[in-house]
């Protein structure tokens, strides 16, 4: 059949825009162990669901020889797709061309579908893999880059952003993934820093790789900054597609309900013996999640990061929760900086995103000594409880066992807007564990006394039998209900339904002091 010249010239000129940077750059990236832009997007979207735009975009600058080299498209590929049907905006940066770097019409691009996405209310995926600031554009990049951050901070809230490191990612372009919700990377493979090694080298004289400078293991482990790390650009992508799975399009509207055959009145007897017979013993409070959510699934954030919480998304009934909860099995569950920094950015995305939380509670109290103090542990602390009290969204909450002090106000306290707050037989809900408490009210007369040890066990004994329980904080209505663990999640299947219409409003404002 023959084609149209005009069609023909269009293939040709589109097919030349596909190729980026050109074959030789392309098994070069391929060399690297990395994927093209244009490979990720497919394995990303909804198979032949892409939709490019600006693909004949090319860069207006002449300065050091550039107006020689002009590539279709310039370095990132922008559009849109589908993941499971529902709408996203996606770029994804070329390193074949320019090094992926990014100048004004490669940022020009990015804003046009970021703009697109918040008019139609659907995520934004970037997929990073840049060499930073287009160095032959100057200043003209850095202004780009602004015009990016301002985006994402204004989309921030409004639609769900997430970005995914699959390269080199330094400087100042660090911020436009800092500033979205989710930040995923590539082990051995992609790393963030604001200083490369070179510059570390001269100024502190520290010589450090680039993956233990901003690798993803020291990113998931240590600084926070990414939230989940996998080991291929693969299950990056993969893992993408699951986590958009729970979230709704925007902050109008609800996440999706996913049908489920597990029984929404299933009891489970497990639960009954999951406590350890010793409160100072750990339990592993994932197995409590798992047995609890629909199909045991559950799609955990910063696993590695602050793991003394664990947070993360799963469902109830076919109906998304965020899922904040205190790990007895890492340093006894107790809040410091970095597991309160954690939560508390979970709490307030779910917020954002109509989210509902579920919050299981076993928390001995804030961490002591003076690295948390002088780390700021009252700012810190801070901000989860801020994070609880602003939250609108249902709240449900269970104490598995310990509650003490002002931790036990933090998590999800009824006294914060908690909707449905039950507690477990094992509950302890007090100002403080029975052993610090005898030490500091008997503190006369245990120095006074015949036996102190003997007498010291008898006080324990009679406070844990006052106060180590929940039917105290329950005669106050403070605990709407003991329940028997086996009953959990029907019971918070019934709470979530019930609360299915909650409507709630914090004052007019233009925003809150979050003490950051
Ligand atoms: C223009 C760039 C570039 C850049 C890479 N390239 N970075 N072109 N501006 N920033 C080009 C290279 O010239 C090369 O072109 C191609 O991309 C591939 O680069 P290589 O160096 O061959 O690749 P590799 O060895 O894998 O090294 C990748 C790299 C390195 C580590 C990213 O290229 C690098 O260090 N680049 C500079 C990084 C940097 O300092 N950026 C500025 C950061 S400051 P050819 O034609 O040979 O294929 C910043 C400020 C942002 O970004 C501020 C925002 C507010």
């Amino acid at each position: 059949m023959t084609v149209n010249p005009k069609t023909q010239q269009l293939r040709e000129i589109r097919a030349q825009s596909r190729l980026g940077g050109g074959q030789e750059r392309i098994e070069a990236q391929h060399k690297r162990g990395r994927l093209t832009a244009r490979e990720r997007i497919d394995l990303l979207v909804d198979k032949g669901s892409f939709r490019e735009v600006d693909a004949f975009v090319v860069h207006r600058t002449s300065d050091f020889g550039l107006d020689q080299q002009k590539f279709l498209g310039d370095s990132v590929v922008t559009g849109w797709g589908t993941i499971e049907g529902r709408l996203v905006y996606v770029f994804s940066q070329d390193f074949t061309v320019f090094g992926g770097s990014l100048g004004e019409v490669h940022a020009e691009k990015i804003c046009k579908i970021m703009d697109m996405a918040l008019k139609s209310g659907a995520p934004v995926i970037g997929l990073n893999d840049s060499g930073g600031a287009r160095i032959q554009e100057g200043v003209v990049s850095l202004g780009a880059y602004a015009d990016i951050f301002l985006r994402n901070t204004l989309a921030s809230g409004v639609i769900p952003q997430i970005s995914a490191i699959m390269g080199p990612c330094a400087g100042g372009a660090v911020y436009s993934p800092a500033l979205t919700d989710f930040i995923f990377m590539v082990r051995n493979s992609s790393y963030m820093f604001v200083t490369g090694p070179e510059v570390v080298k001269t100024v502190t004289h520290e010589n450090v790789s680039f993956e233990d400078l901003g690798g993803a293991s020291v990113h998931s482990e240590t600084s926070g900054v990414c939230h989940v790390a996998t080991d291929t650009e693969a299950d990056t992508l993969y893992m993408i597609r699951k986590l958009l799975s729970f979230i709704p399009q925007n902050n109008m509207e609800d996440p999706p309900l996913v049908s489920t055959s597990d029984d929404p009145l299933r009891m489970e007897e497990t639960l009954d013996t999951i406590i350890p017979e010793d409160p100072s013993k750990p339990y592993e409070m994932k197995d409590v999640i798992r047995l609890i959510v629909d199909d045991g699934q559950y799609f955990e954030i910063h696993e590695y990061f602050a793991p003394n919480i664990t947070v993360g998304f799963a469902r109830l009934g076919g109906h998304s929760v965020g899922v904040i909860a205190n790990q007895p099995n890492v340093l006894a569950g107790v809040l410091d900086i970095d597991s309160s920094d954690k939560a508390a950015r979970f709490v307030r995305f779910c917020d954002a995103f109509n989210i509902p939380l579920v919050t299981f509670v076993d928390v001995p109290g804030f961490l002591p000594g003076t690295g948390q103090e002088h780390g700021g542990i009252i700012r810190h602390g801070a901000k989860l409880l801020y994070a609880y009290c602003e939250a609108t969204v249902p709240k449900l909450t269970i104490v598995t066992r310990k509650a003490y002090g002002g931790a036990y106000d933090v998590m999800s306290s009824k006294h914060i807007r908690g909707d449905v707050n039950l507690a477990w037989p094992s509950a302890e809900i007090a100002v403080m564990g029975p052993d610090g408490a005898v030490n500091i009210i008997f503190r006369k007369e245990l120095a006074s006394a015949e036996d102190p040890l003997k007498r010291k066990s008898e006080l324990v004994a009679d406070y844990r039998a006052k106060f180590a329980n929940p039917y105290v904080a329950a005669s106050r209505g403070y605990i709407d209900d003991v329940v028997e663990p086996r009953e959990t999640r029907p019971r918070l299947i019934n709470a979530l339904e019930m609360l299915s219409n909650k409507r709630d409003a914090n004052p007019a404002k233009k925003h809150g002091c979050i003490p950051l």
